[in-house]
C-alpha cells in the first residue's frame, strides 16, 4: 500500500481518517486507503474554509426574453434548428447522476414510473422522443446520459433490461460523473458512510462538465460531427428534448454566438423556490432563490409582472466548442449545501440516519457556466406545454401535479386535433388521457394516431 501524507491530513483536519484506517485490516483497510488516496485535501480545506456562496453584490437585471410571438422569426428559426438535426449535428445529454433523495425512489431517477396510464418511466420518456426524432429527421440522435459510481451500475443494467428502448445501443453513452466527500456540518471532518468507507456524494450537474471530457466522450462527438448538445435534467418527463424552435434561435449568428441557450419558465409567485436568470456586471446568470433580496423577487415592471419571473427550467443548448474551452478552464466554483447525510458513527459502529442537517455537501451547477459564454440567449418557454419535473413524492412538483400535467397537455393536443375532451369541475380532463412520446412529440404527430371523436369520464385513451 502506498503512504499517505500524514502531516497533510493534520493540515487539512482529516487525521482522524488515518486513525480509522489504522484500525482496518486487509480488504477492509485496502479499500478505504482508495478512497483516502481519491481525496483532494488541499481543496477541501480551501472549501470548508471560504466564506459561505458570497451575498449578491451587484444589483442584477432582468435579461432581455425571446417571446416568439413573430411567426416570421418563430418559422426561420424551426427550419434552421431542422436542418441541425437532419444533418446529424445535435445530441442530446441527460444529467442523471443525482441521488434523488427527496423523491425516496428506491433506484436511479431516471427508472422512476412517471407516465400516467402506460407507467413508463422517465428513461422511456426521453427515448421515445429520441426514437420519433431519429425517425423523422433520419439521423441517428446520440444520447449522453451522465451517471455517477452511485448508480452508473444500476442505470446500465436498466437500459440493458429495457433493451435500450428500442434504441440503436451504439447511440446510447453513460459517463459518470465525479464526486465529493461529505463532511460533518460542525467540525467539516470528512465522513464515512460504513466502517471502511468515505461517504461521497455526486459533485453537482456541473460535474457534466469535466466527466465529459474525462470520459473522452466530448471528443468522440466531435469525431461524430456534432456541434451542440440539448441539455436536460433527468425529472422533466414534459421536456422537448430536441425542440428545433430552440435549437434554430441558438445557431442563429444575428442574436446568439451558439455558444449557450437556455430555456425559461415564467415564476407562478414570487415565492416560487426557483432560480430565476438574471444578469449581473453585463453577464447573464442564474441567481438562487435563497441569494435574492425579497425586494428584488417581489419587485414588478409597469404591466406588473414579475421582473425576475424567468424561472430556470435546467433546460440548455449548448455549442460543443464552448463546452471544450470551458473544460480547458478552471472549472466551476463549489457551492455548499446542507443536507441530512447518513454517516457511521465510530462511538456506536453503526450507521446513524441523522433526524436534522449534519453535513455539507459541495456541488457546483452547471449554470454557472453561463456567465462565461458571449451573446447567451434566453428563450421564454410555455410552462404547460414543457415543464413538470418531479422532484418529490408528495405536493409541488411531485408525481401528482406532473401527471395531472402531463394529461392536460395530452388533452390540449388531442382537443386541437379535433378530438372533444370533457371536462371535470375542476377544468382537468375527466377521462385518463396519456399520449407517449414515442407517438407524438408535437401535437401535429397526432394526424398519425386513430384518434376518438371524444373523451368522457370514465374513459381511457392511451396512444
Ligand atoms: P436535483 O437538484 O433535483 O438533485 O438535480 P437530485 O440529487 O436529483 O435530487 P435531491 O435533491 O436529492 O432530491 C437536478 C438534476 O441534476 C442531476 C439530477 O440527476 C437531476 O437530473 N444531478 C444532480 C446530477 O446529474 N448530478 C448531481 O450531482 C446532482
Amino acid at each position: 500500500m502506498g503512504s499517505l501524507d500524514s502531516k497533510a491530513f493534520a493540515a487539512a483536519g482529516q487525521s482522524h481518517l488515518l486513525r480509522r484506517l489504522d484500525q482496518l485490516s486487509g480488504d477492509q483497510a485496502a479499500r478505504f486507503q482508495r478512497d483516502l488516496e481519491q481525496l483532494d485535501l488541499s481543496c477541501l480545506q480551501r472549501l470548508w474554509c471560504a466564506d459561505d456562496d458570497a451575498a449578491i453584490q451587484v444589483a442584477p437585471k432582468p435579461p432581455a426574453l425571446v417571446e416568439l410571438t413573430d411567426h416570421a422569426v418563430r418559422a426561420e428559426a424551426v427550419s434552421r434548428g431542422q436542418a441541425l438535426l437532419a444533418q446529424g449535428k445535435v445530441a442530446c445529454l441527460t444529467v442523471a447522476g443525482g441521488q434523488g433523495s427527496r423523491l425516496g425512489w428506491d433506484g436511479p431517477k431516471g427508472t422512476f414510473p412517471s407516465g400516467p396510464i402506460s407507467g413508463d418511466s422517465l428513461f422511456a420518456q426521453f427515448a421515445g422522443q429520441i426514437q420519433r426524432e431519429t425517425t423523422r429527421y433520419g439521423q441517428p440522435v446520440p444520447w449522453c446520459i451522465m451517471t455517477s459510481p452511485l448508480n452508473h451500475e444500476s442505470t446500465v443494467a436498466f437500459f440493458e433490461q429495457q433493451r435500450h428502448f428500442g434504441l440503436d445501443p451504439s447511440t446510447v453513452s453513460f459517463f459518470t460523473q465525479g464526486v465529493m466527500p461529505s463532511v460533518d456540518r460542525e467540525s467539516g471532518e470528512v465522513l464515512l458512510s460504513a466502517p471502511d468507507a468515505i461517504a461521497f456524494n455526486p459533485d453537482g450537474h456541473g460535474g457534466t462538465l469535466r466527466a465529459l471530457a474525462t470520459s473522452g466522450l466530448l471528443a468522440r462527438l466531435r469525431e461524430q460531427g456534432v456541434e451542440h448538445l440539448s441539455y436536460f435534467q433527468v425529472d422533466n418527463p414534459l421536456v422537448r428534448a430536441l425542440d428545433p424552435v430552440f435549437l434554430g434561435l441558438h445557431v442563429e449568428g444575428s442574436v446568439s454566438s451558439g455558444e449557450v441557450t437556455s430555456k425559461a419558465v415564467a415564476k407562478r409567485a414570487a415565492e416560487e423556490k426557483v432560480g430565476v436568470f438574471g444578469v449581473q456586471d453585463g453577464r447573464l446568470t442564474v441567481l438562487e432563490y435563497s441569494d435574492l433580496d425579497p425586494q428584488v423577487c417581489e419587485a414588478t415592471d409597469g404591466e406588473g409582472r414579475l421582473m425576475f419571473r424567468a424561472g430556470n427550467m435546467a433546460v440548455h443548448a449548448f455549442g460543443l466548442a464552448f463546452l471544450d474551452r470551458l473544460t480547458k478552464g478552471t472549472g466551476l466554483p463549489f457551492h455548499r449545501a446542507i443536507k441530512k447525510v447518513p454517516f457511521f458513527d465510530e462511538s456506536t459502529g453503526t450507521v446513524e440516519q441523522p433526524s436534522a442537517p449534519n453535513a455539507v455537501k459541495y456541488e457546483t451547477f452547471i449554470f454557472d457556466a453561463l456567465p462565461m459564454a458571449t451573446r447567451p440567449l434566453v428563450v421564454e418557454a410555455d410552462r404547460s406545454e414543457e415543464f413538470a419535473p418531479i422532484k418529490n413524492a408528495e405536493g409541488s412538483d411531485s408525481v401528482h401535479t406532473s401527471q395531472m400535467a402531463q394529461t392536460a397537455r395530452a388533452a390540449k393536443w388531442l382537443s386541437q386535433s379535433g378530438v372533444e375532451i370533457v371536462t371535470g369541475s375542476s377544468g382537468q380532463p375527466a377521462a385518463q388521457i396519456e399520449i407517449r412520446s414515442s407517438s407524438a412529440t408535437c401535437p401535429e404527430d397526432l394526424a398519425l394516431c386513430e384518434l376518438p371523436a371524444k373523451l368522457g369520464a370514465g374513459e381511457r385513451f392511451l396512444v
